[in-house]
Order: structure tokens, then C-alpha cells, then sequence
């Protein structure tokens, strides 16, 4: 999910834009609750993405407190329903003290496997493409040939490759882009918008977008008669 809209959100009532990301901050609880309810097993938030660091000084500020503040309320009851929490990005452009909060909840909940929620910060999809190659370069030494370059071994070390691809990619605030999310994961992701902003998010729109994706046909590039012969 691209949580968008925060800003929007407050600046309709008035108020600071902090005011919008800690009301987003309370409809992520109610995304997680929905996921739990509905046995939804992975799900991935984009919280902060590498651009968003350009932002003004005190926005970003507020961002990293209310962060911080999340990972302290809030790890310790998902740990005790199950989830199992991770984070993708680039990790060493946060505080120590958030990176050894991240450190803590991962370690926390890696033996849970109820909902597997990922949380994107400091994340951008072309990030994530350029250190999978670094990595691969890295894992493989001189022998890396140009051959040996392959869409299965440098998919291995993007960010969430053991876990499915994403089915579907909720975008909330209205826009229809993708904002660097995702890029390689979601290159046969359904996408689905909406104009809600993000705090207003709640389970009946979310049950709205679950209920158009189910209806769709994923062809994944084949024929629809292809697809019919193939069911078991
Ligand atoms: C999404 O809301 C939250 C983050 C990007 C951190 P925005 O802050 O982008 O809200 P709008 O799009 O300006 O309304
Ligand atoms: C995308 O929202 C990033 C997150 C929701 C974290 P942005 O508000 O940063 O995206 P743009 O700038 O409108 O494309
Ligand atoms: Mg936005």
C-alpha cells in the first residue's frame, strides 16, 4: 500500500502537516487490523520513501519522531498476535536509535508468521534494483559473468524475494503512480486507486479494493483461453 494523503488531509482541516501523518499513523493500525481479520498473509507499507528525505527539515523531523514513537507502542502487541515484522530500505540513513529499534522488533518477531508486515523506509524501487546488483556482484566475485546475470539470480536479492510478489497495490491521496515503489515486485501486481487520503482508509474500502482485484483476470501475458486450460 502507498500510504498517500497525509499532508492533504490536514491541510483540508486547517491544520500543520504533522497533524495529517499522526491521524496516518492511526489508520495504519486499522490496515493491519483489516489484514489480520481477513488472513491477508503479506502485506507491505510504504512509509517513507528515498525521496521524501528532500522534504522540509521539520516534516521530516516529525516523520522520524512519530516513527520511532510507533515502533515503541506498537511492536510488542503485533508481536503477540502473530506478526512478523520487517523492514526494506536503506537502513543506515536512519538514527541509531530507530535502526536498533528496527533491529529489535525483526529480531522480536522473526519467528511469527500470522501476517508478514514490511515496512518500507528510506525505500525507493530503483534502490532496491541497484543494490540487488550490488549484492549479486558481491555474492558471486570474479566469477560473475555476464550469463550468470539472470532475472532468477539477481531477483534473489531484491527486497522481499522470499516472499510472493505483491497481488495487488493500493495507492490512496488520488494520484496514479507508483512513486518508485515497488519496481521490480510489482511488474505483474494489480494496481488499484483511489482519491480516499490515507487517513480517512478504512475496512469497507479496503474490502472494496479486494473484492475488484478478485474479479479481474491476471493473464500474466498469456491468452484468456490459456488460462482456462490450465486450471487443475
Ligand atoms: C504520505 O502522505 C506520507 C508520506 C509520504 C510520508 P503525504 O505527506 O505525501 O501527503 P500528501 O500527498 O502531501 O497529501
Ligand atoms: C509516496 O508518496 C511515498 C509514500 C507514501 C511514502 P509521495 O507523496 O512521496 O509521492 P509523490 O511525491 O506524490 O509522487
Ligand atoms: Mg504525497
Amino acid at each position: 500500500i502507498i500510504m498517500d494523503g497525509n499532508g492533504r488531509w490536514a491541510e483540508q482541516r486547517g491544520s500543520s502537516r504533522s497533524v495529517g501523518h499522526r491521524a496516518g499513523a492511526k489508520a495504519v493500525q486499522c490496515v493491519i487490523e483489516f489484514c489480520l481479520e481477513s488472513k491477508i498473509e503479506c502485506l507491505t507499507l510504504f512509509a517513507f520513501s528515498s525521496e521524501n528525505w528532500k522534504r522540509p527539515e521539520e516534516e521530516v523531523s516529525t516523520l522520524m519522531k512519530l516513527f520511532l514513537r510507533m515502533l515503541n507502542t506498537e511492536i510488542e502487541e503485533l508481536n503477540r498476535r502473530g506478526v512478523c515484522i520487517r523492514f526494506i530500505g536503506q537502513r543506515s540513513d536512519f538514527a541509531e536509535e530507530i535502526r536498533l529499534k528496527m533491529h529489535w522488533a525483526e529480531t522480536l518477531t522473526a519467528g511469527n508468521s500470522v501476517l508478514h508486515l514490511n515496512i518500507a523506509g528510506s525505500y525507493g524501487g530503483r534502490w532496491d534494483i541497484v543494490n540487488a546488483c550490488r549484492q549479486l556482484v558481491a555474492s558471486e566475485g570474479p566469477d560473475l559473468t555476464p550469463e550468470r546475470i539472470t532475472e532468477s539470480s539477481l531477483g534473489r536479492h531484491m527486497a522481499l524475494a522470499d516472499q510472493p510478489e505483491p497481488d495487488l497495490l493500493i495507492r490512496t491521496g488520488g494520484d496514479c503512480r507508483i512513486s518508485n515503489f515497488l519496481l521490480w515486485q510489482s511488474a505483474y501486481t494489480e494496481f488499484w486507486f483511489t482519491p480516499v487520503l490515507w487517513p480517512d482508509i478504512n475496512k469497507t474500502i479496503l474490502q472494496t479494493a479486494i473484492l475488484d482485484f478478485a474479479s479481474r483476470e491476471r493473464r500474466f501475458g498469456l491468452i484468456s483461453e490459456q488460462l482456462r486450460s490450465v486450471v487443475p
